[in-house]
């Protein structure tokens, strides 16, 4: 695909815009493909069979659209069925664990890391796998917050929100004992809440805590991919498209919130009708 080609993006739901965010504003001239499966989400409390299965039918939607390079702006799929991807589609694709996993080291000087994620990539342990891996001396303690991506998803948003404050709190003093100086948000949806979850981890752990935002970590890595393989668009107007599989009015509302733009191109797609079946 050459440099006009769009970049695809996909989430379980408005995790991805996260990284989208960044994306538009350090790569204004390109063309972004988003796709939020809205009607299926969540994907984080599900088996990794069902995870994998709707993860190639999200990359079978966007691979229609001609695509130069994927980023997988979900934690989950990251985790769960990167390695599927890649060998079902002759696409780069970039996943959100490895960059969140360098930054998160490149922070901590206690070199204990908190991952606050979905259950399946807590059980999954990719980002504790990697660190291990590749870099000396660090423990990982990952809690899974299945509470936040419905709270997200509902627009429990905003900082003074009580409901969501009290879920910060039951998750983050699970963490007192450990101590961390770091916690990568592992799930996109979390940098939604950041300000929320950032205070209870003030209150509960340590003033100087240090967060690290999955989506823009992998935006940055893609910016990083497109350079090194001069793939950078050729004077396109840069522009983002959206596509949910469910109705598109409360996406609609929370993304433009979100994104701090009114967001008016969103059409919903049967998804049910990208199905991968392996001899596409
Ligand atoms: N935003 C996703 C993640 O990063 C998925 C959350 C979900 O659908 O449970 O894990």
């Amino acid at each position: 695909m050459g440099n006009n080609g769009a970049i695809g993006v996909f989430d379980s739901g408005l995790g991805g815009l996260t990284a989208v965010r960044v994306l538009k504003k350090i790569l204004p001239d390109e063309k972004i493909i988003y796709f939020g499966d809205t009607g299926r989400v969540p994907y984080g409390t599900r088996s990794p069979e069902i995870i994998t299965k709707y993860a190639l039918d999200d990359m079978n939607f966007l691979s229609s659209f001609g695509l130069k390079a994927a980023l997988v702006a979900c934690g989950t799929v990251s985790s769960v069925a990167l390695g599927a991807l890649r060998s079902a589609f002759d696409i780069p694709i970039t996943g959100v664990v490895e960059a969140s996993a360098k930054k998160a080291c490149s922070l901590s000087k206690n070199k204990r890391i908190a991952l606050l994620a979905t259950p399946a990539t807590v059980k999954n342990a990719a980002h504790e796998k990697y660190i291990n891996e590749n870099f000396d001396g660090y423990s990982v303690m990952g809690i899974g917050c299945p509470m936040f991506v419905p709270l997200v998803e509902n627009a429990y948003v905003a900082r003074d929100c009580k409901v969501t404050q009290i879920i910060a709190d039951e998750y983050i003093s699970k963490l007192r004992e450990f101590s961390p100086d770091c916690i990568i948000l592992g799930c996109t949806h979390y940098p939604i809440i950041r300000e929320v979850i950032l205070d209870s981890a003030r209150k509960l752990l340590s003033d100087d805590i240090q967060i690290v935002d999955s989506g823009e970590e992998a935006a940055h890595e893609i910016k990083h991919f497109l350079e090194q393989n001069n793939l950078f668009s050729d004077g396109q107007m840069g522009c983002v498209e959206y596509y949910v599989s469910d109705e598109v009015y409360g996406f609609r509302e929370s993304a433009s919130l979100f994104l701090g733009e009114n967001i008016e191109s969103v059409k919903k797609i049967d998804i049910t009708s990208y199905h991968y079946t392996e001899n596409k």
